[in-house]
């Protein structure tokens, strides 16, 4: 009779060198691009500005609206030179990580971890179920986090010669709109991960965040 053989645990708990400076290195990227937002829309909020820069010029100087936004708009583009700037980083390392799923040996690929999960999701015994779903779920949010950050690059991508490419100036708007709305997808991404994570590695994956930032499990075996 054929026996089936659940996929080892391991290959979906083994953070090669390259996938840890590409996790952290992204996670520092993605951050550095939502700040850019932050400062662009928040904190500095250059079209709000105006009354505040007729303010610091005191009554003997009138700024006129396209002045008072010349202005806004110079502080705007050195963020947003920052903004592509990070984002051209961004999309480097996208391509490393795609090169990465070319190079690394089969088992640690993402497909592969994402079919392991699965298999292991639908043989796990009664007792493994909840565990092997939750495997699988966590797998799931980072299948759709890849499928966000592809649509931020190339839209990103877009944006960025939409000046120099008609046929890209044509749907800048409708580009913008996607490249806006999945922003929110990617910051709902990340707190649910951040939250599940730290949640995992505090109830029953101890050393899981350590493991993704040394690579080595803190666990002694008998623990694993
Ligand atoms: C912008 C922030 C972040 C992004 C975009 C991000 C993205 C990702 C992605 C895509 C994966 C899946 C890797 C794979 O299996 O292919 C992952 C795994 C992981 N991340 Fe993050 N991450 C972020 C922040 C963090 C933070 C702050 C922590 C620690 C508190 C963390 C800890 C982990 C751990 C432990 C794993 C492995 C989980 C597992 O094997 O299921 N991440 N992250
Ligand atoms: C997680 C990553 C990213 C986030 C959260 C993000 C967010 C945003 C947001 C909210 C806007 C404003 C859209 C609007 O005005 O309606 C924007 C614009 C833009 N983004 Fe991104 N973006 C990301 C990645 C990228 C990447 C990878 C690139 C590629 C270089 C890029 C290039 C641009 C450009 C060129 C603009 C338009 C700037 C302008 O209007 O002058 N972004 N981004």
């Amino acid at each position: 009779m054929e026996t089936t053989t659940l996929p080892p645990v391991a290959a979906t708990h083994d953070y090669s060198l390259a996938m840890r400076i590409w996790h952290w290195a992204n996670a520092a990227l993605i951050s550095g691009q939502l700040l850019t937002i932050l400062f662009l829309k928040v904190i500095v909020d250059t079209k709000s500005a105006g009354p505040e820069f007729q303010k610091a010029l005191g009554p003997s100087v009138v700024l006129s609206q396209p002045q008072s936004r010349a202005l806004g708009h110079v502080i705007s583009e050195r963020i947003w030179s920052w903004h592509i700037g990070i984002g051209l980083t961004l999309a480097g390392f996208w391509l490393f990580w795609t090169v990465m799923q070319a190079l690394d040996p089969a088992g640690r690929r993402f497909g592969a971890r994402l079919r392991a999960a699965l298999q292991r999701y639908r043989l796990a015994p009664p007792a493994e179920h909840a565990d092997a779903r939750h495997a699988l779920l966590a797998k799931l949010t980072y299948a759709a986090f890849y499928l966000f950050v592809t649509i931020m690059v190339v839209t990103g991508l877009g944006l960025t010669w939409a000046d120099d490419v008609p046929w890209l100036h044509g749907i800048e708007h409708t580009v913008k709109e996607v490249h806006n709305f999945t922003m929110y997808l990617i910051i709902a991404y990340i707190v649910a991960h951040v939250v599940g994570v730290v949640w995992a590695d505090n109830r029953d994956d101890h050393g899981l965040v350590s493991r993704m930032i040394s690579g080595e499990d803190p666990r002694k075996p008998d623990e694993v």
